[in-house]
């Protein structure tokens, strides 16, 4: 099977690494892929927002399946342009990615569909006075979320009315994020742990992955500003066999079977981002695509033929019930340049790489990275995900072997969080 990977962040150096060990693949493509995926892949430097070029590097390398990393392309309409040329595709068209692409249709669906997620409104430009009348309804703190695609940073938290009041009014009567802040969501602030569940989908059915945990806020314990995740851990111990039960049972069966209803059937991961609250596990919100940095420590568990399965998912036939795991947990260190996620420098030379061997149990993933010359550069936010993987029963000794990889790669600035995973060695003692 040839494969080609869209996209160029840690998410998709840690698909090609697991399709690597794939029997059935014979080639690999990435586009445009980043100096971590050149050593598994042909890397193919066009640009993701062009459609019609993707689509002839397609043809031109026969490939057999696609897979599309990240949500923007997936919003765009790529899956769609591409099964139209005839090529399998594991992504959902552009219709089904609107459970991400659009927060306010996300949440209709679920209240549609009784999932359990908070209680909320829409509210779009013209709606002020009733945002402000609801938003005098809801016990402080309160989430306001711009609807479309904001990079994460859509997500505004208010403990004052004051304030919510003012975020409110700078959405929709001033353009603060632009069209995808001219409808918003205002919704219920949910106190909990948060985790992730990844269901692999053919548009009628799923196969689900070890629940993982995210570390969105920059700051050790959870504080300061939110990132795109700052590391993770798989499995998570907190979603246990009955909470996954229910998950699938009131999140996941319900959004598959609603979207194939709509005529939109869902191709491809589907996100679930969860939060276990004192009142029960709901749904927070959808993103349409692996969750990255989740996905680099949710694949290395996989003890299965993955390009099999995303095979058969886009084909619309999956033909198992379960995915086997292997009896491991992992952990991933994202080290960031500093300043991220404001302002930060690049260029900046990354020592050490060579000294990290994937015999030792560790795997570093590149995120924002470039080549120059003979030398791997910073140039992005996230740079790499330093991935260990372990035990099962001894995270605690995941978590280390990826911090002491981490002390042995350095550049200029680099920043990360110290207590990746700590919560979940908490949890269990
Ligand atoms: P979202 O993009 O909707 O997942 O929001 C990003 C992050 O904001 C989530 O991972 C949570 O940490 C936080 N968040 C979103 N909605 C809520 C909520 N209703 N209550 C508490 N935290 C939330
Ligand atoms: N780690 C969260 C995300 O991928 O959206």
């Amino acid at each position: 099977m040839r494969i080609a990977i869209i996209g160029s962040g840690g998410r998709e150096h840690a698909l090609l690494w697991k399709l690597k060990q794939s029997p059935s693949v014979e080639d690999l493509i990435c586009v445009p892929g980043n100096p971590g995926t050149e050593r598994l892949a042909t890397n193919v430097a066009i640009s993701i927002s062009n459609h019609q070029a993707i689509v002839d590097i397609l043809r031109q390398y026969n490939i057999d399946l696609v897979v599309i990393g990240p949500e923007a392309p997936l919003v765009d309409g790529l899956a769609d342009r591409i099964r139209e040329a005839g090529i399998r595709c594991f992504g959902p068209g552009k219709q089904a990615a609107r459970i991400e692409g659009s927060k306010a249709f996300a949440k209709e669906f679920m209240r549609r569909h009784n999932i359990p997620t908070a209680d909320f409104n829409i509210f779009t430009r013209g709606d002020f006075y009733e945002a402000v009348r609801y938003l005098d309804e809801l016990p402080m703190p309160v989430v306001i979320k711009a609807s479309g695609l904001a990079a994460g940073k859509g997500v505004l938290i208010c403990n004052e009315r004051e304030e919510a009041r003012d975020v409110v009014r700078a959405m929709l009567q001033g353009d603060t994020f632009k069209e995808a802040g001219s409808t918003i969501v205002i919704e219920e602030f949910l106190i909990g742990e948060e985790v992730s569940i990844f269901a692999l989908c053919d548009g009628n059915r799923f196969v689900t992955l070890p629940p993982a945990q995210d570390h969105k806020k920059l700051l050790d314990g959870d504080k300061g500003k939110n990132t795109g995740g700052m590391g993770a851990y798989a499995p998570a111990p907190i979603a246990t066999n009955e909470i996954i039960k229910y998950v699938k049972e009131k999140v996941l069966t319900p959004t598959v079977k609603g979207l194939k209803e709509r005529g939109e059937p869902f191709i491809g991961c589907l996100y679930a981002g969860l939060i276990l609250t004192e009142s029960g596990m709901k749904l927070l919100e959808y993103n349409c695509r692996f969750g990255d940095p989740e996905a680099q420590v949710v694949l290395p568990l996989i003890d299965d033929d993955l390009a099999e399965i995303l095979y058969e998912c886009a084909d619309g036939r999956i033909s198992r019930d379960e995915v086997n795991f292997h009896d491991a947990s992992a952990v991933c260190v994202v080290m960031a340049s500093g300043g991220y996620p404001g302002e930060y420098k690049t260029g900046k030379k990354i020592d050490g790489l060579h000294s990290i061997k994937e015999d030792d149990g560790v795997v570093v993933f590149h995120a924002g990275t470039k080549r120059e010359g003979d030398s791997i550069v910073t140039a992005g936010g996230r740079v790499l995900g330093v991935t260990a993987i372990g035990y099962k029963d001894d995270l605690e000794g995941t978590i280390r072997t990826a911090y002491r990889a981490v002390e042995k790669i350095t550049f200029d600035g680099a920043y990360y969080r110290s207590d990746i995973g700590a919560k979940a060695v908490r949890s269990w003692k």
